[in-house]
């Protein structure tokens, strides 16, 4: 028996003012996908490990006489391999199907769905659209999780297509384990920023890379006495996350485009600077200017962290194998530069020191609301599964 608790039904995502309508087969088929992805994550991805101990690795070592040095003779020895080429396979043709069907949802009412945001955003100060900000190529060129057209396509006027597609998605992708409106991962930032800072009350937070805006809006229902500015260099994201912030009823964050490597703000303009499953999508080069933005933009005395995945260093080589998948078959093409990187060097390099930089993990929060209350530990996996941060304060 699985201790991962079932997906909940995808009626049970949380609505807000630019939520699309579904028919009856599109929801069948988010949740064939919550069920599918939840079955290989809970019950198939750890054949793998089976696998690699009890036949690659030992066919490896007869051949070589001696075990794999890096994660790329791990990868070399599991292609060959019938069980990892089976779950790659599958959890590949997951994404791609997850991807057609967001897509149908959001094209057949694409028009609906751009004209409530456009009513949502109509003349807001809070939405400040720049057209002639240059998308990145690492931005442009990339359809990052198989996502056709990446984050900056626009099909019409007022587009949110790209956002609102990748929104629809997330429940089904992580089995709900982000919660009904997939803020997991800022309900969790806002707790460990809480615990860790309870008398911390930031007036003015900078968030980058906004994406659909679900992380920054938790945070900011949470810090609702802050001031949050978040940027993005998508347009159509931009509009679906101010949109769906609106509708929510959250009004303290201003969504600008810009872009994260040279952001059009003061120096020493904010209490903390932060930036969720973000700086894997960036490139080499982007990732030190950002990291240099970090240290002009943050006051003295102020916190700057990032959530990601953990760093391969220190893992084992196996796990490292098996959590460059997203590279190699999910087009995430900085994610093995960036989980391979020095991070505090790359810090020391913009500016920061040493001694006031730090690792933690940022717990998981499972949503009650849609799983109901676990009834074991076991069953816990969504409180459990944390999130990794790196950060320093100036
Ligand atoms: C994975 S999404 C971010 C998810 C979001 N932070 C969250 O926690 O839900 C990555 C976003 O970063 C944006 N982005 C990538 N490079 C950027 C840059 N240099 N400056 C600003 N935004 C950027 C993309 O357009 C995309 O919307």
């Amino acid at each position: 028996m699985s201790a991962w608790p079932t997906p909940p039904p995808y009626s049970l995502v949380g609505k807000h003012g630019v939520s699309p309508d579904f028919t009856h087969d599109e929801r069948a088929r988010f949740n064939f996908l919550a069920q599918l992805n939840t079955h290989l994550a809970a019950q198939v991805v750890p054949g793998n490990a089976r696998a690699y101990e009890t036949r690659v690795k030992p066919a490896f070592e007869a051949e070589h006489g001696r075990a794999p040095v890096d994660r790329h003779e791990v990868r070399k020895a599991m292609l060959r391999d019938s069980y990892f080429q089976t779950w790659s396979a599958l959890r590949r043709s997951s994404m791609e199907l997850r991807q057609q069907n967001g897509r149908e949802v959001v094209l057949r009412q694409l028009d609906k769905l751009n004209a409530k945001a456009a009513a949502l955003n109509h003349q807001s100060p809070q939405l400040k659209l720049n057209p002639d900000v240059a998308i990145p190529a690492y931005i442009r060129k990339v359809d990052f999780h198989c996502m056709p057209g990446g984050y900056t396509t626009e099909l019409a006027a007022d587009d949110v297509s790209a956002a609102a597609n990748y929104d629809i998605g997330v429940f089904a992708t992580t089995g709900g384990g982000l919660g009904c409106f997939n803020d997991g991962a800022g309900l969790a930032v806002a707790q460990w920023m809480r615990s860790r800072y309870p008398d911390f009350n930031p007036k003015r937070i900078l968030d980058m890379g906004t994406g659909a805006g679900h992380t920054v809006t938790a945070i900011a229902q949470a810090f609702p006495d802050s001031e949050i500015i978040s940027v993005d260099v998508a347009a159509p994201m931009l509009r679906f996350a101010h949109a769906r912030a609106k509708s929510l009823g959250v009004n303290n964050i201003t969504f600008m485009q810009a872009n994260a490597e040279n952001v059009p703000l003061p120096d020493a303009d904010f209490d903390v600077v932060l930036t969720t499953i973000f700086l894997h999508e960036t490139s080499n080069l982007a990732i030190r200017r950002i990291m240099a933005e970090t240290h002009r933009l943050l006051k003295p005395g102020g916190l700057s962290f990032h959530l990601e995945q953990p760093q391969y260093a220190g893992l084992p080589l196996f796990e490292q194998f098996m959590r460059d998948w997203d590279a190699l078959y999910n087009n995430e093409p900085f994610w093995t530069r960036m989980h391979e990187m020095d991070i505090e060097q790359l810090m020391a390099d913009a500016g920061f020191q040493r001694d006031k930089m730090f690792q933690d993990k940022a717990e998981g929060i499972l949503d009650e609301t849609i799983f109901g209350k676990p009834k074991s530990d076991v069953e816990d996996f969504g409180r459990k599964a944390a999130w990794h941060l790196f950060g320093v304060h100036k």
